[in-house]
């Protein structure tokens, strides 16, 4: 028996809570978890719980916005509801609630840590997925179907009681854009998925340069999102040991320089949008925002990023 199915059996006996942030409790559990979809109630034997929360947002980060619905922990030996569906392989449950619609978002606070959480399963697991959104479901299919070979749940059309041998409530998070290889069974698997062909179209849409054996380069930058681009491509850049160059556009070289005129707020002062919350600042800085690069100055960047590329490759 191989390290994988190893882990696929221990998985299999345990019920995983990681709530936001990553952190995990583990229980064993030798008998089955119910899942009452019409109030999105867990059930787990009193016996062996030790969980330490009852409350879960099956969501990586935090929620301010209220956007993702919290599943209920219940620690219960009798008056368990009766099943209606049994199931022979675990269940993770999460939300695609959260910051879906956004393309990072989508990537970082889903697709990723669904890779990380549920890879180890070898597809052998159902996803019971709350505040579904369908679009999000199909516009991913391709590589939700690659994580979990079966249907998935949809608890708001699907208010039935469903047991399964083992759970996981929640999604692991190793942090912004990061994949944790030590955390991972069978490590160099972090390889093998940035090899798939979706990840890598994904990561080129999301701006990534993907350069075989080489560093990555990112470009990012778009009026009233410096803060964004630092923290959510700079920073994660610098912890994966990625080289990291930053192309700063000028207020011309953004839609809405035209759409709102040169002295519109959107304009001289983008953080005044942000203030009013993430909703209407993501309405007008993201949705609305299409770039007109100036070609010339975005190639002294291009130029940068050749230069550190040929740097790289004549030390090898
Ligand atoms: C969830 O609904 C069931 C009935 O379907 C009820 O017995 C149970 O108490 C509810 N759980 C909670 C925590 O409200
Ligand atoms: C509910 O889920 C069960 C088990 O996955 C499935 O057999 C059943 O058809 C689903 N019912 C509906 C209404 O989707
Ligand atoms: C990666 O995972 C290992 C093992 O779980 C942990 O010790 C380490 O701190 C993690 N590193 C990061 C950067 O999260």
């Amino acid at each position: 028996m191989g390290f994988l199915s190893v882990a696929y059996q221990l998985l299999f006996l345990q019920l995983l809570l990681f709530h936001s942030q990553g952190s995990a409790t583990l229980c064993s559990q030798d008998q089955k978890v119910r899942i009452d979809n019409k109030n999105l109630t867990v059930y787990i034997p009193s016996s062996q719980s030790q969980v330490s929360r009852k409350n879960i947002k099956p969501y990586p980060t935090t929620d301010p916005l209220h956007l993702v619905t919290s599943v209920q922990i219940v620690n219960e030996e009798t008056n368990l509801p009766a099943c209606d569906f049994n199931h022979n392989v675990p269940v993770l449950v999460f939300s695609s609630g959260g910051y879906t619609g956004n393309l990072f978002h989508e990537m970082d606070e889903l697709i990723i840590p669904l890779f990380i959480t549920s890879r180890h399963f070898r597809s052998n697991l159902k996803f019971v997925i709350i505040d579904y959104k369908a679009w999000w479901v199909n516009k991913y299919s391709r590589i939700l179907s690659r994580l979990s070979r079966y249907e998935f749940i949809n608890p708001a059309v699907n208010g039935s009681v469903h047991c399964f041998p083992g759970a996981v409530i929640g999604l692991k998070f190793h942090g912004l854009l990061a994949l944790n290889r030590t955390d991972i069974p069978g490590g160099a698997k972090t390889r093998r998925f940035v090899n798939e062909h979706e990840m890598v179209v994904m990561m080129e849409e999301l701006g990534f340069g993907v350069f075989a054996g080489g560093c990555g380069h990112l470009a990012g930058g778009a009026t009233g999102l410096d803060w964004a681009s630092s923290n959510y491509f700079g920073e994660p850049a610098r912890e994966m040991g990625v080289k990291y160059l930053e192309y700063t556009i000028e207020p011309e070289e953004s839609t809405l320089f035209q759409t709102y005129g040169k002295d519109h707020a959107v304009v001289t002062d983008p953080q005044s949008i942000f203030v009013k919350g993430y909703q209407a600042a993501r309405a007008v800085c993201i949705d609305e925002q299409n770039l007109k690069i100036n070609v010339e100055r975005f190639g002294e960047t291009l130029f940068q990023a050749k230069q550190l590329i040929e740097d790289s490759s004549s030390l090898n």
